[in-house]
């Protein structure tokens, strides 16, 4: 057994998810081929890193990320910062001979994306998107039931993902509501995790309808001492344009012909997490809302006229991603099993030279079919979504 050392780059709300999940890849996934050592974490001030490496249980700290990317040492760093540094962080890493792993969105923008992926494809080193929700034991039993053909051929895939934290008009400028950081709001934010999985689930979109909004024009000006949303209660009296959307509904076509929705909203109120997707094929439906997010709901046609309904299944041991968790189902996966998966996957990929998904090639898609939302929601079109071909490396028109 090996060790890794792991620079960790912002220390906010995935700074403290990714930490947690450094220190419990060994506890939960063992014998492990490579136990993470959390080496260096980087924040925006000195005062900053030293309270974090202190928190997060870091040896050294830094305000300076290059030094991180410089460190010869280092073997893996970890994107968790606002996503206005996602590219020049990632592109200087694997540069430098990285192991990548980079929170969601890849980028704020296409261009951004299309740039990290050609960064990734020159290097051997492993890249991954932190795309985590796939982890979740449920989503990745609807992945096992779709792949064996349980529900039949896929017709309709329909997703949300509803918050609504950003509801109140007196929650402050944070980041995520200026375009310069944050790139999109709700698209990019959350719309781009029920994208990652409608491409997980039920394979490549092709072309997508969107509108999106911005009920909320104009916020206090962000003061010191924000919360794990970059939210501060109160705010400032000063005001400040909000320059994204914070709403965004879209009909999709799948490249297989199967067709869906997407809507995603900080401003639910009542909404938490809910994300939610239900799949209609020609055998059966899936039902899954991340907020009872150890069932995963099944119908069958085969059950016959006078037995077909919803069941519920409680994923446990015996499912994917579920035997190195809990013994017993519905004991509880929370957010944090779903970030040390993804850390344990990561590492089983650094180990084996092999690749893992998602990864940049999934990120940048992912990063086009924003790009379509948001072309479409201002031109009121149909707009097609190109389609990365991993071999190449290059685009092609959608099918
Ligand atoms: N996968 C998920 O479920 C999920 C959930 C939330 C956020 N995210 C993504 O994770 C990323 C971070 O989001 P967050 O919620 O942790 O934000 P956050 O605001 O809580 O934390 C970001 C941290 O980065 C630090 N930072 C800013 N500039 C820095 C610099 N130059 N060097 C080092 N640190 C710097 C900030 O001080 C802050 O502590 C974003 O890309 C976001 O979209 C993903």
């Amino acid at each position: 057994m090996k060790t890794i050392n792991v620079g960790l780059i912002g220390g906010g709300f995935m700074g403290k998810a990714h930490s947690l999940a450094y220190s419990a890849v060994p506890m939960f996934f063992w014998p492990t081929d490579l136990i993470p050592v959390k080496k260096t974490i980087a924040e925006a001030s000195e005062d900053l890193a030293a309270d974090a490496a202190a928190r997060f249980g870091f040896e050294n700290s830094t305000s300076d990320w290059r030094s991180i990317v410089d460190d010869p040492d280092i073997d893996v760093v970890d994107i968790a910062t606002p996503n206005h540094l996602h590219a020049e962080i990632a592109i200087a890493a694997l540069q430098a001979g990285k192991n990548v792993i980079c929170e969601k969105p890849l980028a704020r923008t296409v261009e951004e994306a299309g740039a990290m992926y050609a960064a990734a494809r020159a290097t051997d080193k492993v890249h991954m998107v932190a795309f985590n929700y796939r982890r979740t034991p449920a989503v990745a039993l609807a992945k096992r039931y779709v792949d064996e053909g349980a529900i039949g051929e896929i017709l309709n895939f329909r997703a949300t993902y509803l918050q609504d934290w950003s509801a109140d008009p007196s929650a402050p400028l944070s980041w995520r509501f200026q375009k310069k950081i944050a790139g999109s709001g709700a698209v990019g934010d959350i719309a781009t995790h029920i994208i990652d999985i409608a491409r997980y689930l039920a394979g490549e979109i092709s072309s997508v309808t969107a509108l999106t909004s911005t009920f909320i024009k104009e916020r206090p000006v962000q003061g010191a001492g924000a919360d794990s949303l970059g939210n501060t209660k109160g705010g400032s009296s000063e005001m400040a344009p909000v320059d994204v959307d914070d709403e965004v509904m879209t009909l999709v076509k799948f490249a297989s012909g199967a067709v869906g929705s997407l809507e995603a909203t900080r401003n639910a109120w009542g909404r938490n997490n809910f994300i939610t997707f239900e799949i209609h094929g020609t055998e059966g439906s899936i039902f899954f809302n991340y907020e009872n997010r150890d069932e995963l709901q099944v119908c069958f046609k085969a059950d016959g006229d006078d037995r077909r309904g919803f069941r519920t299944v409680y994923t446990g041991p015996n499912h994917p991603n579920g035997a190195n968790l809990w013994p017993i189902p519905a004991l509880g996966i929370g957010y944090g099993e779903t970030k040390i998966i993804e850390a344990h996957d990561f590492f089983t990929a650094i180990a084996g030279g092999e690749p893992v998904r998602p990864d940049f090639g999934d990120g940048y898609q992912a990063a086009l079919i924003d790009h379509a939302i948001l072309m479409s929601a201002e031109t009121g079109a149909w707009t097609d979504v190109p389609l990365l071909d991993r071999e190449t490396g290059l685009l092609r028109a959608a099918v």
